[in-house]
C-alpha cells in the first residue's frame, strides 16, 4: 500500500478529526491544506520557500502536465518530484475536472473524454486509462480517478447518468492503476445536491475499496450553506479509517466547517490567486492592498501574523510594489496567504487537539468578520 491512514484523535463535540497519513515522500498531519501546484510550481514560491511556510503536501494537476510539457517529458526527467525538485508529498487531480473547465468542444462518451486544448485548440482524449497512464509517468503519491465534476446547477437525470459513469470510469482506473504500492489511488464521490444520488455514489465508491475517498462536485456556485448541507449528509456514509478529501474547496470559513463535518484534506488555488490580485487573507479579513488607504500604512499585512513579509514589509511597500507592478509584491502577498492558511491549519488541529474546535470557530470568525 502506498499510503497509510492513522486516525489519532476525534473531536469531543464535532465530526473532526487529527490523523496522520504516511506517503512515500514523507509523513503528513491532518487536517491540511495543500498548496496548488498546476503547472509544477506553486506560482511564485520556490520549494525551499513552500518547506518554510510548512507545507506538508502540494497538488498539481494532470490535464495541465499532460498537454505541457507532457507527462512522457515529465517522467524522463525523474518524475514530477524531481522535474521541479519538491521532495515531500504530492497528490494530482485526475484531469476530470480541468477538462470540463477549460477545455473546449468537449465530446463525453462512455469511452471518456474528447476535447480541445485551452492552449491551441490542439484536439485530444483523456479517458480512465490515459488519466491514470499519466499520473502513473508523473509519479505523485496520490492519485485521482477520473470523473465528472457536473456543474451547478444540473438537472436529475443528468446527474444521476453522470455519476453511474463515474462509477463505470472509477472502476477502469482501478484496474488501469499498476503501481498500486507506489501510489494511493482515490475514488471521487459526486452527486450534485441531491442526496440519494450522493448515496449512491458513496455505496457504490466504497464497494471499489479505495484507499481514500474525495468529494467533488462541490464549490461549484452552489450556496454554501447548501455545500454545507451535502457534506452533513455525505461525510457520515464515508468510512472512518480512510482519508477524506474536500476538492477545491479553501476559503478560510470552508476549511473550519470542512473540518468540524469530518474533512482531512483540502486543496485550493484562493489563496495564491488572490495574492496576485493584490488580496491579503489577515486575522481581521481580508484586504485590499491597493486600496488608497493603505498609502501610508506602514504596519504589517498581519500583525498576528509571523511570516517572513510580516515580519520585514509594510503595506505602503506592499501597496508600492502592486501599484509599480513589481513582480516581488506577487512573491510576498503569495507568501503571507499561503503562511496564514497553514498557520489557520496548524491552529485547527491544536483545538481539535484540546477539543475546543467550535470556541476556536467562534473566535476566528468574529475576527474575520464572517457571521455564523
Ligand atoms: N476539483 C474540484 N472539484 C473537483 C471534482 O469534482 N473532480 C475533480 N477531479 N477535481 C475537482
Ligand atoms: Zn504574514
Amino acid at each position: 500500500m502506498a499510503i497509510k491512514f492513522e486516525v489519532i484523535k476525534e473531536e469531543k463535540y464535532t465530526g473532526a478529526r487529527l490523523g496522520k497519513l504516511y506517503t512515500p515522500h514523507g509523513v503528513i498531519d491532518t487536517p491540511i491544506f495543500m498548496p496548488v501546484g498546476t503547472q509544477a510550481t506553486v506560482k511564485t514560491m520556490t520549494p525551499e520557500e513552500l518547506k518554510e511556510i510548512e507545507t506538508q503536501i502540494i497538488l498539481s494537476n494532470t490535464y495541465h502536465l499532460y498537454l505541457r510539457p507532457g507527462h512522457e517529458l515529465v517522467k524522463e526527467a525523474g518524475g514530477l518530484h524531481q522535474f521541479m525538485h519538491w521532495d515531500g508529498p504530492i497528490l494530482t487531480d485526475s484531469g476530470g475536472f480541468q477538462v470540463f473547465s477549460l477545455s473546449s468542444l468537449r465530446n463525453i462518451t462512455e469511452e471518456g473524454v474528447t476535447f480541445r486544448s485551452h492552449l491551441n485548440g490542439s484536439k485530444h482524449f483523456i479517458g480512465p486509462e490515459k488519466a491514470i497512464e499519466i499520473q502513473n509517468a508523473l509519479g505523485s503519491d496520490i492519485i485521482m480517478a477520473f470523473d465528472e465534476c457536473t456543474p451547478y446547477p444540473s438537472n436529475y437525470e443528468y446527474v444521476k447518468n453522470s455519476l453511474e459513469r463515474t462509477i463505470r470510469w472509477a472502476k477502469r482506473c482501478k484496474k488501469a492503476h499498476k503501481k498500486e504500492s507506489e501510489q494511493a489511488l482515490f475514488g471521487i464521490i459526486q452527486g450534485g445536491t441531491y442526496q440519494d444520488l450522493r448515496e449512491q455514489s458513496v455505496k457504490e465508491m466504497l464497494e471499489l475499496d479505495f484507499p481514500g475517498y474525495s468529494i467533488g462536485g462541490l464549490s461549484v456556485g452552489e450556496p454554501k450553506d447548501l455545500m454545507y448541507q451535502v457534506l452533513d449528509y455525505t461525510i457520515p456514509l464515508m468510512p472512518k479509517n480512510k482519508p477524506r478529501y474536500l476538492m477545491g474547496v479553501g476559503s478560510p470559513d470552508a476549511l473550519i466547517e470542512g473540518v468540524i463535518r469530518g474533512i482531512d484534506m483540502f486543496d485550493c488555488v484562493l489563496q495564491t490567486r488572490i495574492a496576485r490580485n493584490g488580496t491579503a487573507m489577515t486575522s481581521m479579513g481580508k484586504i485590499v492592498i491597493k486600496n488608497a488607504t493603505y498609502e501610508r500604512d506602514f504596519s504589517p499585512l498581519d500583525p498576528n501574523c509571523h511570516c517572513y513579509t510580516c515580519q520585514n514589509y509594510s503595506r505602503a511597500y506592499l501597496r508600492h510594489l502592486f501599484k509599480t507592478k513589481e513582480i516581488l509584491g506577487l512573491r510576498l502577498t503569495t507568501y503571507h496567504n499561503l503562511y496564514f492558511t497553514l498557520q489557520l491549519m496548524k491552529n485547527i488541529r491544536q483545538a481539535i487537539k484540546e477539543d475546543r474546535l467550535l470556541d476556536f470557530k467562534k473566535e476566528f470568525f468574529l475576527n474575520y468578520g464572517y457571521t455564523q
